[in-house]
């Protein structure tokens, strides 16, 4: 092959390259597969080593990054790179909309966005092909990334069209997908290494590694926000974003034209709810006055643009210390390590405690006693610590241990193989298991027993009144008013409640003898296969696994449960007493997969039902009950005095509202 031909081979492979980069990276619509994409790379790559002398630095092999070290370079912003105002408060942005109506007037439009949360990045592109890429640094100088933006693929090296400025600037944030943090976890995992805290951090260390072969293997990806020029296209920030969109960047769809204040409260409310479904993480919302010509007449304070404001989300992570470890003995002897953390306020309340889970969490962790800590509140109540500043480490402070005996009793504990916790094996001996194991049994989810709480089951414990949940069924009225704190009422109220729970069902008792893993869904599917203890009891390992849902773990555990002496006397004796340890009749004929995949939430009073009897109802109609609306959520079954947010929230989210009536026409 002579000169010309290659030349002319390498200039078509990089177009091809260049055009099925921009389908699968920017408009996620692949034309060809991975595989014949990898063949076209390989091949330009070949013919680029034959000839060194067609080498482009914007060739799409130029993605592949380079293992040798390199330094990075201060470069100056041609225009200072901003941050932005920003505030948590609705008042707040009405204070700036005041503000700028009072200097441009009425006329005049927002664009919101959306507040990408990753690393912002300035490029530079000088006729149609990428320059440079800087990092913020101080708003000034940033450092010269280029080797390792070029290895993000969704990001143009040359443009489309030829309709571009000869020189502009273009900002925009570089994010990792959840999916994409997600996986690169699981390779981490599986190499033994030490896994990455959040998308955020591990975009910001991953744009100033050294070794862009590294970076090209990581899911980096970017959306632009900001156009900047000494001769802009267009006097609108949002047609210059359409502009940018069609020389092949990368815009998010998610841009909105607001007329008004109003409009931006609404884009907020949507976005807050729906930001859980987008596969990236946001912190909230940028508002911008579109015109650049009333950009300019509003001007800056400051480091900030007085065009432009962030809205913030609750923050749902904070900075603190941690003070000490406490080893928490659960009703099945599970050890929980929880942090004693300084108190800091995180998403409106003060938190003091953080769970650890267990003892390779403290180890991953790198955990020692005063680090300072990153707290995260996800779904859970009590928030988790998800990272610890190293760099902030006092020296000489001391690793945090996970223990060897159980505070409760001194017995060694012991973890089986493959299982992350520790556990206290004196389960009929240890006071605190025994304790644990009473309160779950009376408390409101299970036997719902009245005035017996923690505390006076603590009590009754200490004066040896009861040392198994049998034990409750022989208290007698005498026996509990001499006691401190109690007097006739009291008493009454724990005796007539210990009648009571001789109604609850047959599923919730079963969840109340504790079995380890037994919880209340995995007792409900129980109940509902074998119908009565005594079948339950005579299963076998492998008809246990024949029910769905239930696997190795719960099947064991049942199996190890019912072959305990000390188990099997307590269940005889609950039985005597007349608990319930079969379906009901009613029970056995309000069964159906009528509502089998569908996802119901419960919310407000109802006419007929309590909410827990039409949670019971949906369960045992094959339905799933959630306590909070999602995407994933089929209706909303709604009684009085429902919240209107949560009615918009249904809206927006197109979830069907439907009435008890609707709803029992549903199963009937
Ligand atoms: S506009 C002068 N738009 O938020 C205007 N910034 O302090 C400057 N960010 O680190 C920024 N999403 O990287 C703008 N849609 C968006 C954004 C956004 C995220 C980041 C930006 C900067 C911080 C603002």
């Amino acid at each position: 092959m002579d000169k010309k031909e290659a030349e002319e081979r390498i200039l078509r492979l990089r177009k091809e390259l260049n055009r099925h980069n921009y389908n699968y990276y920017v408009l996620s619509q692949p034309e060809i597969s991975n595989f014949e994409y990898d063949m076209m790379l390989n091949d330009l790559i070949e013919f680029e080593k034959r000839f060194p002398e067609f080498y482009n630095e914007n060739s799409p092999t130029q993605r592949i990054g380079d293992d040798r070290n390199q330094v990075f370079v201060q470069k100056k912003h041609k225009y200072p790179m901003l941050s932005l105002g920003n505030t948590y408060s609705q008042d707040e942005l009405n204070d700036f909309d005041t503000r700028v109506k009072k200097i441009i007037g009425n006329d005049f439009e927002y664009i919101c966005e959306l507040k990408y949360d990753g690393a912002a990045i300035s490029l530079q592109y000088i006729d149609g092909k990428l320059k440079q890429a800087v990092t913020r640094g101080d708003g000034e100088r940033g450092d010269d990334v280029t080797a390792n933006v070029k290895t993000i693929k969704s990001i143009p090296l040359i443009l489309r069209g030829d309709n571009y400025p000869p020189l502009f600037e273009i900002r925009g944030e570089i994010f990792m997908s959840r999916e994409g943090f997600s996986k690169l976890n699981a390779e981490m995992e599986k190499k033994g290494k030490t896994l990455f805290a959040n998308p955020r951090n591990t975009t910001a260390g991953t744009l100033k590694m050294l070794d862009s072969s590294i970076v090209a293997k990581r899911p980096l990806d970017c959306f632009l926000y900001h156009l900047l020029c000494d001769q802009l296209p267009s006097d609108s920030h949002f047609e210059n974003l359409e502009k940018a969109k069609s020389w092949g960047f990368k815009v998010s769809p998610h841009i909105t034209k607001c007329k008004g204040i109003n409009e931006v409260f609404d884009f907020i409310s949507k976005w807050d709810t729906e930001r859980k479904g987008l596969p990236f993480d946001i912190d909230g919302v940028v508002l911008k006055v579109n015109s650049y010509r009333n950009q300019k007449q509003l001007g800056f304070i400051a480091k900030s643009p007085r065009w432009a404001i962030s809205y913030k989300f609750e923050a749902e992570q904070a900075v603190t210390q941690l003070l000490s470890v406490d080893f928490q003995v659960g009703r099945t002897g599970a050890i929980t390590p929880v942090a004693n953390l300084k108190p800091v306020l995180l998403a409106g309340t003060t938190v003091k405690r953080a769970s650890l889970h267990n003892a390779d969490q403290i180890k991953l962790l790198d955990l020692h006693y005063g680090d300072t800590v990153f707290i995260e509140k996800g779904g859970e109540i009590i928030p988790k610590i998800i990272e610890v500043d190293r760099s902030a480490r006092k020296p000489g402070s001391t690793a945090i241990r996970f223990i060897d005996f159980c505070p409760g009793c001194g017995s060694k504990l012991n973890r089986k193989e493959g299982e992350a916790q520790h556990y206290c094996p004196n389960e009929t001996g240890c006071p605190l298991q025994i304790k644990g194991k009473i309160t779950h049994f009376a408390s409101r989810k299970v036997m719902d027993i009245d005035g017996l709480g923690e505390e006076t089951i603590d009590l009754l414990y200490e004066k040896r009144f009861i040392k198994s949940i049998a034990d409750l069924y022989e208290l007698k009225k005498e026996t509990l008013i001499p006691l401190e704190r109690f007097a006739e009422k009291s008493a009454d109220n724990i005796i007539n409640g210990l009648e009571e729970s001789k109604n609850v069902s047959f599923s919730r008792v079963l969840f109340g003898l504790g079995i380890r893993h037994v919880g209340e869904t995995a007792a409900k599917t129980l109940t509902n296969n074998f119908r009565s203890i005594d079948a339950l009891m005579n299963a076998g390992f492998d008809e246990l696994m024949d029910i769905n849902e239930i696997g190795t773990r719960i099947a064991q555990s049942i199996i190890d449960f019912f072959s305990k002496t000390e188990n099997l006397e307590i269940v005889n004796r609950l039985k005597k007493y007349g608990l319930k340890f079969e379906l009901s009749e009613d029970e056995k004929e309000l069964r159906s997969s009528k509502l089998e995949g569908l996802n119901i939430v419960i919310s407000g009073t109802f006419e007929n039902h309590s909410r827990d009897e039409l949670k019971d109802i949906i369960e045992k109609n094959g339905g799933k009950n959630a306590s909070s609306l999602s995407s994933k959520t089929n209706y909303l079954l709604a009684g009085n005095n429902m919240g209107p947010s949560k009615k918009e929230k249904a809206r927006k989210l197109n979830i069907d509202i439907i009435s008890e009536d609707d709803f029992l026409k549903m199963i009937q």
